[in-house]
């Protein structure tokens, strides 16, 4: 029966005899899947869509062989997967694959009850194989530090290959189908370890067998995987020798008692990245303390992917110097302590300073590592027992100014939409931000935006970075001058009728002022201020305007400047003028650097406000939490992180405590930071290792990080996530709420929460703004994005109905420019921008402890132009010294056309040289953010040559091999390829089904 679903009916189809009712572009398989009708699929991945690689999900469709994969459901379809034509094809096409891979399930480390190839050979009951298993003449690749590839294993599937074409889009894999013996390659043939391979991981996540594994995996999930290799072979043979009298159910029904036993030593915790904003979630597997692998499959912001930290990068958590005991100060020298020593000894001097020398005499910084939780018992400490709001989170070294401009212009201070809105937009324009390497899984969906559905991307940046490389339109202003183009641009947009008028009458306030502030800002003097011509200016004004839905991305290359509020400011005005807000594929998307700087202010990590954003000079606010905390609140802004440092130099301010915070390497300027804290009377830091802050620290507790606690954290996209306890916490640690909690209750508060949950609870009695937020509905991979009503209802797009103002109309914000800071001139005559690695996090505290990226990345170094390089006769390798007017490092360099002219880029992962000793003490006007980006220094050439900083098995030295996916019709082209079932070669045609 055909029936239009179109026209609000519902549309059915026939399977196996009973009636099912289909989605509208639901693929067959997956209606399949959904109906519990029990089909071989082996290389089909709802989230890469169909690859028609394996043949095994045939089916018969209205009497024709089908690949239920890529067979988009049609009204009145009668499908049969159980006749004999579909099973003799499913079956034919399997034996094919088990050509190509030898069952030794029982020895092998991926029988853990997931294995697809395993699992469709008992599905489609198979007990021998007509295709007898080929090796191949390949070896095995383990060049990875982190995972291996066993071509002898390979099926051929082309997972991998999609996802790494397709969903990382790094172009690293493909399959040459021509080849007598096909297997996967690496940029076309190299090994793995000198390919492009960002170790990301998809492909392993991805693969079904065994023939790509996480090197941690191998010899360590099985009882019997660590046998030596002659006795595994051994038992491999064995299997070979019975499987021709006992069939494959008997050996299956061995692997599986031994899948299952396993089930009670391999743990599955799901957990949320600790690293970057993006907030991937997914299952560490764990024996004991070890880390067999990370497992991403559902996360709500990655689903399978992950970068290099979040699949490889956890072993920190059992470095032999995590910090276990507290320490305690004695002279130069610190000793172990008990807790009750050390909490004693914090409880009094912080009592003792306070009754000398006041509240405000005591300040508070917490961690955007950290949970929402824990900053918000810091807050609550600073507040409520101490009596202070010199409370602050390292949002103010990146994030505040974006904020700024969102609450100036739009009103909540987060981004707008979630990735997936970002995913639908016409035009993405990424401004100073090297999204490739910050936020790496956000940026695939970009790229594959770009690649797959001809998405539009224009990045501005002072480095031709990956996205830039990748861009229709790459910019290169001049450091600082990023609200001078963008306000050129919606003046030239205003001026020339292309502002959508519509959006501004009805939503938008301010119109008249914020033309007049535009005056300054003509083409001419943009062209002139940026050094970009005038036509490029206009191109980009006409691809924003001519876009189906604009969002803007941007982060620290626009945020760390003196005009970060206002550049900030710049682009929501440019997005308000052409009406990119208030819906899908559009709007503000500041890109979070850590995993919960977002939350760690939503939770009142703040001078100025309490949880939520609520002010702290607002009476019924502070009403509101006096009563619900019992206690008196201070009523004046505190000191930020900025003027914090500044007033212990003043004398003022006498005590500091700091948990999951590497201020002395981070904060800008780093000598006058560091000479602050060494004048602090009394300093506690709470860490999980002896950072270079600690050094400065009269006491020092052991924290715990994520793996070892419960909590939520907030990414980029006000997106709360639960993270729940992997491990126990190592040693003498203690997760960060306990330890906040102890200091506080030393200090006389009566806090008895015995688990963050009961945080929460409080969080969301006292905070509209989380009013619905509860562990239950967090529960699992359950997420909720910021507001979220009392009944629990989320806001994953924002403005949908209004702005968040009392009017619910935008506000347009003039803006006016002022120079950069610390300009270069004869004596500093090279510019330095500073940021992010990939494979690095931040200082790299963390990531120096993962061997596999310290063989890949071992130090930091300062890129500089070909031409430079050539003037001042420097080579990849040569020492320089950077000096600046406020410090100097040594360091290697490396020459790269990455940079231009005379502009350099040092990497922030450094605690012998850090990029901080160079930059200054100026600061965004608005929030105290240091204008990291804008620092002149002069580079001194040294005699010493060494080797270049960045060994040749990096990534960025490989050649990639961009494809369409797994290009399986070449496959289908091989002379020897045939459609199972059918007498004769058929060429096939590709229909994924997937608009691709
Ligand atoms: S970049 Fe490397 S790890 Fe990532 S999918 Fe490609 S080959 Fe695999
Ligand atoms: S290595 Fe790639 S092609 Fe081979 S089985 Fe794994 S996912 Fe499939
Ligand atoms: S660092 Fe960021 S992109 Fe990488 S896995 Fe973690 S959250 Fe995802
Ligand atoms: S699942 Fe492999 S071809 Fe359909």
């Amino acid at each position: 029966m055909a029936i239009d679903f179109k026209k609000g009916m519902k549309m059915q189809v026939t399977i196996d005899g009973t009636v099912a009712e289909a989605k509208p572009e639901e693929r067959l398989v997956d209606l399949l899947n959904r109906t519990g009708t029990k089909i071989s699929q082996v290389c089909y991945h709802p989230q890469l869509g169909p690859i028609q690689t394996c043949d095994t999900c045939m089916v018969e469709v209205d009497g024709k062989l089908v690949r239920a994969c890529a067979t988009p459901v049609q009204a009145g379809m009668e499908v049969s997967t159980k006749s004999g034509r579909a099973i003799a094809a499913q079956r034919e096409a399997f034996d094919r694959i088990l050509g190509n891979h030898m069952l030794y399930c029982t020895v092998c480390d991926n029988n853990n009850g997931n294995c697809t190839v395993h699992n469709t050979t008992k599905l489609l009951a198979v007990e021998h194989q007509k295709i007898p298993f080929q090796p191949k003449p390949h070896a095995v690749d383990s060049t990875n530090p982190f995972y291996r590839y066993d071509p002898d294993q390979c099926i051929l599937c082309g997972r991998c290959v999609e996802a790494c074409q397709n969903v990382q889009v790094n172009e690293t894999l493909s399959i040459r189908w021509e080849d007598p013996h096909p297997r996967v390659l690496w940029d076309g043939g190299s090994t793995i370890g000198e390919s492009s391979c960002v170790s990301c991981g998809h492909c392993v996540t991805v693969c079904p067998c065994n023939a790509l594994m996480e090197k941690s995996m191998i010899g360590h999930a099985g009882f019997l995987t660590k046998l030596p290799k002659p006795a595994l072979d051994g038992m491999i043979d064995l299997v070979k020798r019975v499987e021709p009298d006992t069939g494959y159910s008997a050996i299956m029904k061995v692997s599986e008692a031994e899948s299952a036993s396993r089930e009670s030593r391999i743990r599955r915790t799901k957990t949320v990245c600790t690293y970057c904003g993006v907030g991937c979630s997914f299952d560490i597997w764990t024996k004991d303390r070890e880390i067999l692998k990370v497992e991403p499959s559902e996360g709500a912001a990655n689903g399978i992917s992950t970068c290099v930290k979040g699949k490889f990068a956890w072993d920190f958590v059992n470095s032999g110097d995590r910090l276990t005991h507290p320490l305690i100060r004695e002279g130069d020298k610190f000793r172990e302590a008990t807790w009750d020593e050390a909490l004693d000894l914090v409880a009094r001097r912080f009592t003792e300073i306070k009754t000398r020398s006041g509240p405000d005499s005591l300040a508070f910084i917490s961690s955007s590592k950290c949970t929402n939780e824990e900053s918000y018992l810091m807050q609550k400490l600073a507040r409520g027992v101490i009596g202070t709001n010199n409370m602050d989170n390292c949002s103010r070294y990146c994030q505040s100014p974006a904020t700024i401009g969102l609450f100036r212009t739009v009103g909540y201070g987060g981004d707008s939409g979630s990735i997936k809105d970002i995913e639908k937009a016409g035009l993405v324009l990424i401004i100073g931000s090297n999204t490739a390497e910050s936020h790496p899984v956000l940026a695939t969906r970009v790229k594959r935006a770009h690649k797959l559905r001809g998405q539009k991307l224009i990045v501005s940046d002072l480095r031709e970075n990956e996205m830039a490389k990748r861009a229709d339109l790459f910019l290169h202003p001049k450091p600082g001058t990023d609200l001078v183009w963008l306000s050129a641009v919606s003046r030239y947009i205003l001026e020339n009728g292309l502002a959508h008028v519509s959006f501004l009458n009805e939503w938008v306030n301010g119109l008249d002022d914020y033309k007049k502030s535009l005056e300054p800002f003509t083409l001419e003097f943009a062209a002139e201020t940026c050094d970009l011509p005038i036509e490029t200016l206009k191109k980009v004004a006409h691809m924003i305007v001519e876009a189906d839905g604009v969002c803007v991305l941007w982060a620290m290359g626009i945020t760390q400047h003196s005009m970060g509020s206002d550049s900030s400011t710049a682009i929501s005005n440019l997005l308000l003028v052409t009406g990119n807000y208030m819906r899908s594929g559009t709007g503000a998307y500041p890109l979070r650097g850590h995993n919960n700087v977002q939350g760690a202010s939503d939770h009142g990590a703040m001078p100025n406000f309490l949880p939520g954003y609520q002010s702290v000079d607002d009476p019924e606010v502070r009403a509101r939490f006096e009563a619900g905390w019992n206690v008196k609140l201070p009523t004046a802004k505190g000191l930020d992180n900025h003027e914090m440092i500044e007033a212990i130099h003043d004398g003022k301010l006498k005590a500091m405590y700091l948990f999951g915070e590497e201020i002395s390497l981070v904060d800008s300027n780093s000598n006058f930071v560091n000479g602050g804290l060494s004048k602090l009377e009394f300093f506690v830091v709470q860490d999980i290792f002896f950072s270079n802050t600690c050094q400065f620290a009269d006491v020092v507790l052991p924290a715990s990080p994520s793996l070892e606690k419960e909590g939520t954290f907030t990414s980029t996209e006000r997106r709360i996530q639960r993270l729940y306890q992997v491990l126990e916490p190592l040693g003498g640690s203690r997760p960060d709420w306990r330890i906040i909690q102890d200091v506080a209750n030393r200090l006389g508060a009566n806090w008895n929460y015995q688990h963050p949950s009961e945080i929460y609870r409080e969080i969301a009695s006292l905070t509209p703004m989380f009013a619905g937020v509860t562990y239950e509905r967090l529960e699992g991979y359950k997420t909720l994005q910021w507001p979220v009503a009392a009944d629990g209802t989320d806001e994953p797009l924002l403005y949908t109905k209004r702005f968040h103002f009392p009017d619910g109309k935008a506000r347009l914000f003039p803006l006016a420019y002022s120079r950069p800071t610390d300009q270069p001139n004869d004596e500093f005559d090279l510019h330095l921008n500073n940021g992010r690695l990939l494979e690095h996090f931040h200082e790299g505290n963390l990531t120096y402890r993962i061997e596999g990226i310290r063989e890949k990345t071992p130090d930091t170094f300062v890129e500089v132009s070909p031409e430079l390089a050539a003037e001042r006769g420097l080579q990849s390798g040569t020492w320089v010294q950077l000096i600046s007017r406020y410090g100097q490092v040594r360091v290697r360099a490396l020459v790269t056309d990455r940079v231009r002219g005379k502009e350099l880029y040092m990497p922030m992962n450094s605690s012998e040289s850090p990029v901080n000793r160079l930059t200054s003490s100026h600061t965004d006007k608005v929030t105290h953010t240091p204008a990291y980006k804008e620092t002149s220094v002069r580079l001194n050439a040294l005699p010493e040559r060494g080797e270049s900083p960045l060994p040749r098995i990096n990534h960025r030295f490989g050649h990639p091999t961009p494809q369409h996916g797994v290009e399986v019709e070449r496959k289908w082209k091989r002379p020897d390829y045939r459609v199972p079932g059918s007498p004769m070669i058929i060429h096939a045609t590709k229909t994924n089904g997937n608009g691709h």
